[in-house]
């Protein structure tokens, strides 16, 4: 008997991920596709004209996330969401998200052409603004879906221009005239998000296929340290208010106090700005960003609450300030949908291994509301977040047959 699965086609999901990477491609092969731009605007359009072809009807919401549904003989019933993410970070591959997107997408497209009837519908979902690298925090369209923060709480906050997020989802949302907007907060059955691993297990133990067990813990934090600007040649060093002494001093602290011989804890300071910025002008201001992860709630919590004292231990000249932007406690994904995965990889043939997720997904928002579960697929050398990631199309190709295996089974 013929299964969705059999409907999938490898090459058009191939081509669909290359013709989505042409959206804010960059000169290294990479993708440059900030949230709620205009490149964005133009690869949901993409979307969205796919979906026509297909015959998906889309939906978008007070935060600009976007729904393409392929309706079920009961339009009652909470949708089973399938999907991810296409905003990318400033120097992004072509794949984080973007995979489960069109895998997502794919599946719907099988669905279509096999005939077979769906009890409910399934919808597509691209979340809005998962990376948070122009609006943090990030994974705000699903937070906001899962009623997890407010609408205006996301929509005031503001990117490194001073846009709000509600002025670039209100762009948005008018170039989805024609798209019907629902309410945000809805029921879903379940959720399954298709990603590449973003690390090294599964390309160095040779297996194509991961089901993730959960995601590791994460918070985020603001640091600003103010001085005063002051002339380089005339301003004696003992009475200046330095910002950038102070802020890689705090840096240097903070580094030494959450080390750890083990090398679990995740500590990145990705974003540091320094202002004037003028090669003959004490700075005055620093702004860092610190994103700090662990799979263990307490660790993360121990370490985590050793930012504030230590950073404001280094006020003096300099006045120094803190902010938690985000603390997401560790998680395991749903025993019914692990198992689920995992016997449909086993049925399709495809060798498969559990696996923790060290990156953020929006598959944690979801998890507070319905079963959620993850599939992994190999990328490159585990490179990611870098213009160099890359991935198999046969990887490509067997995460959507074990995804659409699993849509089948939940909802065929
Ligand atoms: C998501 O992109 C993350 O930073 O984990
Ligand atoms: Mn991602
Ligand atoms: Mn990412």
């Amino acid at each position: 008997m013929a299964t969705v699965s059999d409907f999938i086609d490898g090459e058009r999901l191939w081509q669909r991920l290359m013709q989505l990477a042409r959206f804010g491609e960059t000169a290294e092969g990479g993708v440059d596709r900030p949230a709620l731009s205009e490149t964005e605007i133009a690869a949901r359009a993409q979307l969205v004209a796919w979906a026509d072809e297909i015959g998906l009807d889309p939906y978008t919401d007070s935060l600009a996330n976007l729904f393409l549904r392929l309706e079920g003989e009961d339009s009652n019933l909470p949708p089973l969401l399938i999907g991810s993410h296409i905003d990318s970070q400033p120097t992004g591959g072509r794949f984080d998200g973007v995979y489960g997107v069109l895998a997502a997408l794919e599946v719907a497209e099988a669905f279509k052409s096999s005939g077979i009837a769906l009890k409910r519908a399934i919808e597509v979902v691209a979340w809005t603004n998962e990376e948070g690298s122009r609006f943090a925090p990030g994974m705000m369209g699903s937070a906001g879906y899962a009623g997890l923060r407010s609408v205006e709480t996301i929509h005031a906050l503001r990117d490194g221009a001073g846009t709000t997020a509600g002025e670039a989802i209100e762009r948005v949302l008018a170039h989805d005239r024609n798209i019907p907007q629902r309410s945000l907060k809805r029921s879903a059955f379940g959720y399954i998000e298709a990603h590449i691993e973003q690390g090294p297990i599964l390309e160095n133990l040779g297996i194509p296929l991961g089901i993730v067990t959960g995601i590791q813990g994460k918070r985020t934090f603001r640091v600003t340290v103010e001085g005063e600007e002051n002339h380089a040649g005339t301003s004696p060093r003992s009475v200046r208010k330095d910002a950038l002494v102070t802020a890689i001093a705090i840096i240097d602290a903070l580094q030494k106090a959450v080390w750890d011989r083990e090398d679990v804890v995740r500590f990145t300071i990705g974003h540091f700005a320094v202002s004037p910025n003028a090669p003959s002008v004490v700075p005055a201001r620093v702004e860092f960003s610190i994103d700090l992860r662990h799979p263990d709630a307490d660790t993360l919590i121990r370490l985590g609450d050793l930012v504030a004292p230590i950073a404001k231990g280094h006020t003096g000249p300099c006045a120094v300030e803190v902010t938690q932007l985000l603390h997401d406690a560790p998680l395991v994904f749903a025993e019914e949908m692990r198992d689920l995965l995992a016997r449909v990889a086993s049925a399709s043939n495809f060798p498969a291994i559990e696996i923790a997720s060290g990156a953020g997904h929006d598959a944690r928002h979801l998890h507070a509301i319905c079963p959620t579960g993850m599939l992994f697929i190999p990328c490159w050398k585990g490179v990611s977040h870098h213009p160099s990631e890359r991935i198999e199309s046969d990887h490509a190709l067997a995460g959507a047959k074990v995804l659409a295996q699993a849509v089948e089974r939940l909802v065929g």
